[in-house]
């Protein structure tokens, strides 16, 4: 059976994807099968390993066409496609469910659908047999979206950007982890708080740091990623840290969480 994680906070921009994918890759370098699940509209954990946007019929300028994922988690989630037939092998040990603009449509569309917190859950379910690890990348948003990736996962990380107003939302982030847990998911747990985008340099940073220190206290993952412009530059390229920059301090530090999810004491981790 597959471990499930999911990367969440409701705020954007503070390492989600970035984590989702390196985190991935790090996993697969250790030898681990690995799904990447994109549930983000913007998709763009599809474009940073090279998949191309998916396209719109409105949207004419997309990226070239070969690239573009024909099938999406949103055909999945509409009940049109299988799992299997939408996921892509990406590289060893790196598949990815891609996703799609059209999923900014999908709290209204999937509004009525009996069951509509569960559809994702039961995607993977399909196909969990064949990874070791199924990461879920979410939108900046507590909607339908990631709903279902709470339904889905059995732990949750949770990436902090290390600035001012770190916390704010994430009471209501804890919240609807709470909910979920009581309604669809009782094995759900927060396997950990992952501190982002860290420049220890700088004071503010190390007063944020020990501030999200003193509220979740032993959650915090021992691994904090540190500010790296290659994190920064990898995404136009398609590439992960890995093969970006690989003696970057982002592959250093990505490298080191995954070892902490595989080895490290926290529920998040898959262990051995
Ligand atoms: N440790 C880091 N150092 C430098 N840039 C980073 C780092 N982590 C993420 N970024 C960049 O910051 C932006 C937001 O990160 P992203 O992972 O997309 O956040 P989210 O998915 O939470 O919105 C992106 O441009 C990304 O490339
Ligand atoms: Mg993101």
């Amino acid at each position: 059976m597959a471990h499930l994680i999911g990367i969440i906070n409701q705020k954007g921009g503070v390492g989600k994807t970035t984590t989702a994918v390196n985190l991935g890759a790090a996993l697969a370098l250790s030898g681990r099968r690995v799904l990447l699940v994109d549930m983000d509209p913007q998709s763009n954990l599809t474009t940073h390993l090279g998949l191309g946007a998916p396209r719109r019929e409105d949207v004419e300028e997309v990226i070239d066409a070969s690239q573009v994922p024909e099938h999406t988690i949103y055909d999945v989630l509409k009940g049109q496609k299988k799992m299997k037939e939408i996921i892509i092998k990406r590289s060893e040990n790196i598949d990815v469910a891609p996703s799609s603009l059209f999923l900014s449509g999908a709290d209204l569309e999937l509004g009525g659908v009996i069951g509509r917190e569960l559809l994702l859950r039961n995607a993977i379910k399909e196909v969990e047999d064949n990874y070791d690890t199924v990461i879920v990348d979410c939108p900046p948003a507590l909607g339908l979206l990631s709903l279902n990736a709470l339904a889905a996962v059995e732990s949750v990380i949770v990436p902090v950007q290390s600035e001012y107003l770190a916390l704010h939302g994430v009471r209501q982030l804890l919240d609807t982890i709470e909910q979920v847990r009581s309604v669809y998911n009782p094995a759900l747990t927060v396997g950990g708080v992952l501190v982002c985008l860290h420049d220890g340099r700088k004071r503010l940073a190390r007063a944020v740091y020990d501030t999200i220190k003193g509220y979740f206290g032993d959650l915090v993952f021992d691994t904090v990623i540190r500010t790296n412009v290659s994190l920064a530059e990898a995404p136009a390229t398609g590439e992960t840290i890995f093969e970006y920059a690989p003696k970057s301090t982002g592959a250093e530090d990505y490298m080191a969480f995954g070892q902490e999810i595989l080895h490290g004491k926290k529920k998040a981790c898959v262990g051995e």
